[in-house]
């Protein structure tokens, strides 16, 4: 079960705060209020909040000044407005600024529950398909949910595996054109002559090879989604024709002038670094604004390692078999966390599905994970060492010069920090000062051009 929901309460009636207050505790809620769109500005700031439940008409800013700067402060909170007269145009403009929802006053206790519950039942279920309860996931998910009303063009950036398409696929299915179809198009994949008709279609004759009229991705994802993957890779003649259908909602077959309207909605993809493009005059300026009205950045998955036990504990879920469901050593988990993962969830999917194949019962350890990862993580490739074996010196070497060595090893690789060195000798700092001081040992760089006394100890460098 999730940690309990909050939420929080902005009007400038003291009444009107107390009753939400207690309804939504009474519901399990957890709540805040605030008395203003300048408090509550501040509140958000502070804490991180589900759900802002706000006010349209306050004394100071109104609920539409803090919907406002709650987008700009790159907010992860759903907003619900409440407003008294129904004014239509407020709601509309609330709705385009990424509202999820609105109600009217005086407030019905169950169409409050009602929509407070849909728009909390929404981000369930984007938890399912998008993995991970990070800050960036967290912010990510109510943003999808906030972008995916509008018609508005995403594009979504990141490293490969990160999940990009998976983004698009869960910005569709929570649009009002979920019912309507999802269509992928990978620009990198197909050529560029193609890749023309592919998207826009062709008539017949057109060219060699077209002996039949095709209609154009964009005519069958007619009031759906467009998912235009590696759209770096899309040569400056399709750049020109994708402009036109974004901006006029217009395309024109390949051998064809007769001009047909499509309501598509597009989401591109790219890791590909597109401004350097646009300064290369390789990336069309103006297709590019058009396409990064609203940008999406997925952070690669070593800046949100928190999110990595989930994500191994669920599509280990998925590799479970009959009876048998797959668990993860500790240790083994540690070495995923410490990975630094250039291919990203991808990358993770797949080494444990890989781990699951090899791993003899059903709990994976250390030695069942891909090579390179225990590899780049420390852990030795072969099965775990023999315990350590101590190996007597040549004979005529004394106990003493033994010790010493040890001794300057320890230093040697502490770069000279005592308290450290102390540690991996498993001795008291005061007991490896006292033994330094006897050999005579500093650090090599310290050796000082007057003959200050060579047993003086050499400075720590703890910190
Ligand atoms: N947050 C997540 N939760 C669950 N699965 C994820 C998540 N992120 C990525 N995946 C999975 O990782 C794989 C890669 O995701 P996806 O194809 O969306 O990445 P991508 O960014 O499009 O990569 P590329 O740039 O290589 O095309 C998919 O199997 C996807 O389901
Ligand atoms: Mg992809």
């Amino acid at each position: 079960m999730p940690t309990k929901r909050s939420i929080l309460i902005v009007d400038d009636e003291k009444n009107q705060r107390d009753i939400l207050d207690m309804i939504l505790s009474a519901e399990g809620y957890r709540t805040a209020t605030a008395p203003s769109a300048e408090a509550a500005l501040r509140m958000a700031r502070a804490e991180r909040f589900d759900v802002v439940l706000t006010d349209l008409k306050m004394g100071g800013q109104s609920g539409l000044d803090l919907l406002r700067a709650l987008t700009q402060a790159d907010s992860s909170q759903l907003v619900i407005l409440m407003t008294a007269h129904g004014s239509i145009e407020s709601v509309k403009d609330a709705l385009r600024l990424g509202a999820v929802d609105y109600l009217e006053k005086p407030l019905d206790r169950e169409r409050l529950l009602t929509v407070l519950a849909q728009a909390l039942s929404r981000l369930d279920a984007l938890d399912a398909d998008l993995i991970g309860n990070s800050e960036p996931m967290q912010k990510l998910k109510k943003i999808i949910l906030k972008v995916a009303a509008s018609d508005e063009t995403v594009l979504v950036r990141g490293e490969s595996g990160t999940g990009k398409e998976l983004v698009a696929r869960a910005l569709h299915r929570h649009s009002p054109r979920a019912a309507a179809v999802f269509h992928v198009v990978n620009c990198a994949a197909i050529n560029e002559n193609l890749l023309e008709s592919e998207l826009f279609g062709h008539e017949k004759g057109a060219f060699t090879g077209a002996v039949a009229e095709k209609k154009g991705l964009f005519e069958v994802a007619d009031r759906g989604t467009l998912f235009l993957d590696e759209i770096g890779e899309l040569n400056v003649a399709l750049q020109a024709k994708l402009l036109r259908a974004l901006q006029e909602g217009e395309v024109q077959r390949v051998g064809s002038t007769r001009v047909i309207r499509v309501d598509v909605r597009v989401v591109a993809a790219t890791n590909r670094p597109l401004e350097d493009m646009v300064a290369a005059k390789t990336f069309r300026e103006d297709l590019y604004y058009r396409l990064n009205v609203i940008p999406i950045h997925l952070p690669p998955l070593r800046d949100r390692r928190e999110d990595i036990p989930l994500l191994v504990e669920r599509f280990l879920a998925r590799q479970s078999r009959g009876a048998t469901h797959y668990t993860i050593t500790p240790e083994a988990l540690q070495v995923l966390q410490a990975y630094d993962w250039p291919g990203n969830v991808r990358q993770l999917e797949s080494a444990l599905k890989r781990a699951a194949l090899l791993c003899e019962g059903d709990t994976i350890g250390v030695e069942d994970l891909p090579v390179e990862i225990r590899q780049a993580t420390g852990v030795p490739a072969s099965a775990p060492a023999p315990p350590f074996q101590f190996r007597l010196p040549p004979e005529g070497i004394s106990f003493e010069e033994v010790e010493r060595s040890l001794i300057v090893q320890a230093m040697e690789k502490t770069d000279w920090n005592i308290t450290r060195a102390a540690k991996l000798l498993g001795l008291t700092f005061r007991t490896l000062q006292y033994r330094l001081e006897k050999f005579g040992l500093r650090r090599p760089s310290d050796t000082p051009s007057d003959d200050a006394p060579a047993a003086e100890a050499p400075p720590d460098r703890t910190g």
